[in-house]
């Protein structure tokens, strides 16, 4: 089965179940991500390299640590947390988060800082506040697989911003604001989840003043800053325009994806709904994860942790681009991140990479198909997102090895 025919969520609940699927809300017609949920489920069978999934190394998590910080956070906090909290988040989690994110140049106190259940929760919150029935919204190409499935169901058209090797075209987003009414830009300036690209300093600055110019809100989404293997960081949108940006982070990268602690920084209207919406959603995130993290913070395990990870990955990009470079011949391209945990590789125009999948997954490699990273149909046919965090350097040697065979092959 060619994976466009999978079926949606939809239809499979419509043909398995005697419940009338008129019974969904007309929202649920802008949310079908099977189809790659489909790939991940054929990406983790046994024996596959999974270059597919956006999953952190197991190895990455601090699980040596963990019975210290617990036991410092029950110390510290006692029965507290295991009592329902405030919905905003954990005030002691809220205060190592302020000043956590003094170091990026976001400059919050506590009360300015909302604890969220995962970064993905931050971004159906902001959906469900700020976008009604077709509003715009201008998002990088390609974008975040993940914030248009939690923007979809709010119903909004997209307006796909020029982009190149840089991120998005500073000029682009000038003339798409100055042409349009646009709720909010969405970017992902670091390592951008797909394409691993970063949008360098200049244009940071361009953005910034393009957004305070036609006073737009732009959420910045930053969950991949700490991975960087090289270079320097470089400033924050919310560094260069506090007014219009919301500031996006997570623990899923430094810590746990598995305790789900995202946190984000708004101007104060738009986090006062932001409140509300979580708070009809779960009421608060889990108070014994957020004590756990504020411990593991603020007793510095993050600090001293941090650098396992970075040395971890290293290789392992690396690993990914010489493999690139020693199978791949003319006519392919790839991004070459600094950091983050994904890579984008763009084949001639006749490859079609979706076409291509059970072919590779047969012959043990799994991708994901770039066209799903586009708010436009019919655009990245011929991309993939490949991920390097989750495999050692010997298997993504030996998947790159394969997936370049097939590829060369179909040409
Ligand atoms: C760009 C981006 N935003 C948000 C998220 C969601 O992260 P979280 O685990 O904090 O919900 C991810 C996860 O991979 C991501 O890549």
């Amino acid at each position: 089965m060619a994976l466009s025919e999978i079926e949606t969520g939809r239809h499979r609940r419509a043909n398995r179940s005697s419940v009338s699927p008129d019974i969904l809300a007309t929202r649920t017609k802008r949310m079908s991500a099977s189809a790659i949920r489909e790939i991940l489920k054929v990406a983790s069978q046994p024996g596959v390299i999974s270059l597919a999934g956006g999953l952190p190394a197991p190895e990455s998590f601090p699980v040596k640590f963990m019975p210290e910080v617990f036991a410092g956070a029950l110390e510290k906090y006692g029965s507290s947390v295991f009592q329902y909290g405030p919905t905003e988040g954990f005030p002691p989690l809220r205060e190592t988060i302020a000043t956590y994110l003094s170091d990026r140049g976001v400059i919050a106190t506590s009360d300015q800082v909302i604890i969220t259940t995962g970064s993905q929760q931050t971004l159906d919150a902001i959906g469900k506040v700020l976008i009604s029935p077709g509003d715009k919204i201008a998002v990088e190409t390609p974008t975040y697989l993940g914030a248009i499935s939690a923007f979809n169901p709010y119903e909004p058209c997209y307006i796909a911003l020029e982009s190149d090797d840089d991120g998005v075209i500073p000029e682009s987003l000038e003339e798409v604001l100055s042409e349009h009414t646009v709720k909010f830009v969405y970017l992902i300036p670091n390592f951008q989840n797909p394409s691993g690209r970063t949008i360098p300093s200049e244009r940071r600055t361009a953005i910034a003043a393009t957004a305070m110019k036609h006073n737009v809100i732009v959420i910045e989404d930053d969950p991949y800053r700490s991975l960087r293997y090289e270079g320097y960081h470089l400033p924050t949108l919310w560094s260069l325009a506090p007014d219009n940006v919301i500031y996006a982070g997570t623990l899923s990268k430094v810590l746990s994806p598995g305790m789900r602690i995202g946190f984000c920084v708004a101007p104060s209207l738009i986090r006062q709904w932001m409140v509300l919406a979580k708070q009809g959603i779960d009421l608060h995130t889990s108070s014994l994860d957020q004590a756990v993290a504020s411990e593991y913070i603020s007793e510095g395990y993050l600090k001293r942790h941090l650098p396992s990870i970075v040395d971890l990955y290293r290789p392992r990009l690396k690993a990914m681009l010489t493999a690139l470079e020693n199978n791949l011949p003319e006519g392919f391209s790839w991004s070459r991140p600094e950091g983050g945990m994904f890579l984008w590789l763009t084949g001639p125009d006749e490859l079609d990479t979706e076409k291509l999948y059970p072919e590779a997954v047969k012959n043990k490699v799994a991708y994901v198909p770039g066209r799903y990273f586009f708010t436009c149909p019919g655009v990245g046919n011929n991309t993939m997102r490949l991920n390097f965090s989750n495999v050692d350097e010997e298997s993504i040697a030996r998947g790159i090895e394969l997936l370049a065979s097939l590829m060369v092959e179909e040409r």
